[in-house]
């Protein structure tokens, strides 16, 4: 009897890779040009040349647990270079497409999640959610496009002259803030079951050894490499461009670095807001009445232009601008015949755009006083943030916490060092 090992593909995953962009997958001759060009990959069983037999085989069970994929920063030079157009980093990013759409559970979100179809389900959920709290809260105030005074911290509907006030039309205390909480709640737990799946996956990696390492360090310090030196200093991501890469690939990291730091600075402002708030209540309740007052005070919206949390918050707008514009020219100057962009790709990018652009726009014409612009813009900012919120686990923004896990995780068995001041 022969040895012979029967490889047995997987056609049906061949057919959804190439769906989610792997589509020239088939042009690849295991030249290995893209392993040895990639400025990240490591010299030991180095990616992205196996990915790609792999793929050609359809041997799903390897990719969907191979921890190389996340390592791979979607720069491009091995694409660029491949002499067949095969686009190996494209492969890699379809397989990224493919972990968001099946770590997390609810198989239902991220089938949605992976076409255009998916995005009227998507967007219909929060859409219906805030427009029955538009038409009820409408309904009781006497107009949809109300303006108010503010009497005693409350907002009072007026019929002459008064402001906008987006907390008179979707009052935060039993609107905004209990979905946002919910929605927040939902999130974390699909991260919580994305990340045990994605950490099961990677218990089959070889655990790699590195000649010199005195022992492994534990994931716990692994994070917090990562985060000094793959979030905050972005050290990867700035080694991932060829020697003579053009400025739009720098731009990139230094872009992807503005647009997660405006994210943090944006975070932050939410979190004084509804930390303040909250705290002034909790305070009050507690009979502290004068402190109470005090910590509300802080964070009361709407808060004038010269606040240091709205400025913070004008800060981390612009700068998250300045970013998507060097994300966004990039793209769209992409050599299709070398890389593509996928649903997920623009999907996100469109979503952040949307976001700032109607925070921004909702800002403006509030203070212009132009309600039928100011409520409907704020109305669809409501919605962008519920859709990158709720459905993040799902989306291709899920790198923020599967990326860093990963790298952490990498760093932990010694498939990438640990990050090191140069
Ligand atoms: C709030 C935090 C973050 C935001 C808003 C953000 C946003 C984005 C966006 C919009 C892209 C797409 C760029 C493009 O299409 O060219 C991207 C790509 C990328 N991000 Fe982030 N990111 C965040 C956090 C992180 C973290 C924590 C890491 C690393 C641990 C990371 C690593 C990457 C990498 C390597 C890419 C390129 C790979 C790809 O396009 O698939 N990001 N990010
Ligand atoms: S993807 Fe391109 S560069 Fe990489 S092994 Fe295949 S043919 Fe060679
Ligand atoms: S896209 Fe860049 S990081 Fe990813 S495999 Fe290709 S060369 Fe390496």
């Amino acid at each position: 009897m022969s040895n012979t090992v029967k490889v047995q593909p997987d056609l049906n995953f061949i057919k959804e890779l190439q769906a989610v962009g792997g589509d020239s997958l088939k042009k690849c001759y295991q030249c290995a040009t893209c392993s040895v060009v990639c400025p990240l990959s490591p010299a030991d069983n180095p990616y992205p040349r196996k990915e790609m037999v792999w793929a050609q085989w359809g041997l799903k069970d390897r990719l969907v647990n191979d921890i190389d994929i996340w390592l791979c920063h979607n720069c491009g030079a091995c694409s660029d270079l491949c002499p067949r157009g095969a686009k190996p980093g494209d492969l890699l990013a379809a397989l990224r497409n493919m972990a968001y759409r099946s770590l997390a559970p609810l198989p239902i979100i991220g089938k949605w999640m992976s076409s255009s179809s998916g995005l009227i389900p998507l967007a219909a959920i929060p859409a219906l959610l805030y427009g029955i709290i538009w038409f009820i809260m409408g309904s009781r105030l006497g107009s949809f496009l109300p303006k108010f005074e503010l009497v005693d911290h409350a907002w009072v509907p007026v019929k002459e002259g008064g402001q906008i006030a987006f907390g008179g039309l979707f009052p935060g205390d039993y609107t905004i803030d209990p979905v946002f909480m919910i929605v927040f709640a939902f999130m974390i737990w699909a991260f919580y079951s994305g990340v045990r799946n994605m950490l099961k996956a990677f218990d089959g990696q070889p655990k790699t050894f590195i000649v010199g390492r005195k022992k492994e360090p534990s994931m716990i310090a692994a994070l917090i490499n990562t985060v000094q030196y793959e979030i905050l200093q972005h050290t990867q991501f700035l080694d991932c461009n060829e020697e003579d890469a053009d400025e739009l690939d720098i731009k990139r990291a230094t872009g992807h670095r503005w647009l997660m730091f405006a994210f943090i600075m944006l975070m932050v402002v939410t979190g004084i807001v509804a930390g303040t708030h909250w705290g002034g209540w909790f305070l009050t309740f507690m009979g502290i009445e004068g402190l109470g007052s005090i910590v509300s005070a802080i964070g009361h919206t709407p808060m004038p232009l010269y606040h240091p949390v709205k400025l913070l918050a004008i800060v981390g707008a612009g700068l998250g601008v300045y970013g998507l514009i060097a994300l966004t020219k990039r793209r769209v100057n992409l050599d299709e015949a070398k890389q593509s962009s996928s649903w997920y790709d623009w999907y996100l990018i469109t979503l952040i755009w949307a976001i700032f652009l109607t925070g921004i726009g909702a800002l403006i014409f509030r203070i212009l006083g132009a309600a039928v612009l100011a409520y409907p813009i704020y109305y669809v900012h409501l919605i962008s943030v519920f859709m990158m919120l709720a459905y993040l686990p799902w989306s291709k923004l899920g790198h923020l916490v599967y990326r860093t896990v990963a790298l952490s995780y990498a760093k932990k068995i010694g498939r990438i060092p640990m990050g090191s001041d140069k």
